[in-house]
């Protein structure tokens, strides 16, 4: 327990692990390579002797990440603090496990959860785990960008009048693209019906941080957040965390679910990463964040020249219906006009130029800028994309089809036939593409672009959805949830 209050100049579980590290002592605990004393050197050689001997587990002075009483719970508390929220629990499995434990926290069997088609796979999980019932709802759409936006809270004041037994809400924000909802309207609308708003805000973890950026989900009302901190802030890949406030949310039970959906043996080195991005974020971060900013916005700017490749601006997506606001800190270049695909300009960046963005698609590329970057590497983008543009010609033809004139509209509202937890359980098999019209899909598939899957477990497969998947595959695009890449056969539930 601490006596005094915390200061956010403090980082107490850094402070705790950098002691835990230094204190000499005969290792008979985890882990067995006992300070790196055990090690193969090849180890040794990549990650360094000090992170070896930080690498620490539950020993005296370090608390424990399910019952924490000593510096985790300082260090979520000063987290709490600096994020907005009246809680903070650190995840050292991701959002991901931050997300399954959130569904695990508010919906049992049988209660029915909004669910917008573009979510990630470990909201999915959490529907298989929780035995909870999805309602699917469609996502806005951008035919021209070929990107999901968002849900509107339009669209889900709809769905909660349609379907008045909705207990909770997931919504996807800011997207991978940086595409935010209004998450403030949508609370509005969500708690008008006394439901649970969770948001999966993996990629807005520095949204907090700079006036310019669009809200954070916490302080638009949200009663759960879930970000990855390691996506966009200087914490250890995999170190996310996971922001309460308000009423609506069991905390024990949430507490409970966290066991569930982690390892009882979380990484230090993840856990110490979050308090000290924290620290960082809490100290400095508007005045880094106004450096990113900067930085984008130069970038940004420069990549007008380069036509005919277009940049998704903060304009342009102010401009599509449904109130959506762009995170400028994604960088979004369309490079379909230039007669190749995103992954072969992938490619091209990565060996030719040494830059390596986050997000290629059969379209686009996706970068994240964040306070790690500096000028010199926005000035090596836009020198390769300017290279890019002059040496399309030389690189792997694509002719892009319209493929969202394709593609089959799906339905705004949808509840499956059989929810997804009796899907994942029920017995499967493969059957080729015409015999699978009309059955109900084992998994999720789903096409790129738009990355709305077509079919999600438990739904049924449509002719249209084939038609959909066959066109994006012809096309050469990705489609996840596939067992078979020929896309010859599907896996559908084995119904006696
Ligand atoms: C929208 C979204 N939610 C959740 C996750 C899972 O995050 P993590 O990798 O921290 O488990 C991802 C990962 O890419 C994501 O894109």
């Amino acid at each position: 327990m601490c006596s005094s209050p915390l200061q956010p100049t403090e980082a107490p579980l850094l402070s705790a692990l950098a002691l835990a590290a230094q204190w000499q002592h005969v290792s008979l605990h985890t882990p067995g390579h006992k300070g790196g004393t055990g090690a193969s050197q090849g180890l040794i050689d990549v990650l360094g002797h000090l992170a070896l001997v930080a690498d620490l587990p539950e020993i005296p002075g370090l608390d424990n990440l399910f019952a924490p009483e000593g510096p985790i719970k300082a260090a979520q508390t000063l987290a709490a603090m600096a994020f907005g929220a009246e809680e903070t629990g650190f995840l050292a499995n991701g959002s991901t496990s931050g997300i399954e434990a959130a569904i695990l926290a508010t919906c049992g069997p049988g209660d029915r959860i909004l669910v917008p088609r573009n979510v990630h796979q470990s909201v999915l999980s959490g529907l298989v785990l929780s035995g909870a019932s999805p309602i699917y709802l469609n996502p806005t759409y951008s035919a021209d960008w070929g990107l999901a936006l968002g849900v509107t809270a339009e669209a889900i004041a709809t769905a909660l009048a349609t379907y008045p037994e909705i207990k909770a809400v997931v919504v996807v924000s800011p997207t991978y693209e940086g595409i935010c909802s209004d998450i403030a309207a949508i609370a509005a609308s969500v708690h008008r019906h006394d439901a649970i708003l969770l948001v999966d805000e993996a990629h807005g973890p520095h949204l907090h941080f700079h006036p310019d950026l669009p809200q954070d989900a916490i302080a638009a009302g949200a009663d759960l957040a879930i970000q990855s901190t390691h996506k966009v802030l200087s914490a250890l890949t995999q170190a996310a965390m996971v922001h309460v406030q308000g009423t609506r949310i069991n905390r024990e039970r949430l507490r409970r679910a966290l066991t569930m959906t982690q390892s009882s043996s979380p990484n230090y080195l993840l856990l110490a990463s979050l308090d000290a991005a924290r620290h960082q974020m809490a100290l400095d971060g508007s005045a880094l964040l106004t450096q990113t900013l900067k930085l984008v916005d130069m970038v940004r700017s420069r990549c007008q020249d380069f036509s005919p490749i277009r940049t998704l601006s903060a304009a342009a997506v102010a401009a599509l219906p449904g109130g959506f606001v762009l995170d400028p800190t994604r960088l979004t270049v369309d490079v379909s006009p230039l007669g190749i695909t995103g992954f072969t300009a992938d490619e091209y960046l990565h060996h030719q130029h040494r830059v390596t963005v986050e997000l290629p698609t059969l379209t686009s590329l996706t970068s994240i800028f964040s306070i790690g970057n500096t000028t010199a590497d926005g000035a090596q983008l836009t020198a390769a994309l300017r290279s890019l543009v002059d040496q399309a010609d030389t690189l792997e033809p694509f002719t892009h089809q319209r493929l969202s004139n394709l593609i089959q509209p799906l339905p705004d509202l949808s509840q499956p036939p059989m929810g997804p937890r009796d899907a994942f359980f029920a017995p499967q098999r493969a059957v080729a593409i015409p015999a699978a019209i009309g059955q109900l899909s084992a998994v999720a598939l789903c096409p790129y672009p738009p990355g709305i899957p077509v079919v999600l477990p438990g739904e049924v497969i449509t002719p249209g959805a084939i038609a959909h998947l066959q066109t994006v595959h012809q096309a050469g695009g990705t489609i996840t949830g596939l067992a078979d890449p020929a896309l010859a056969t599907l896996q559908i539930v084995a119904q006696p």
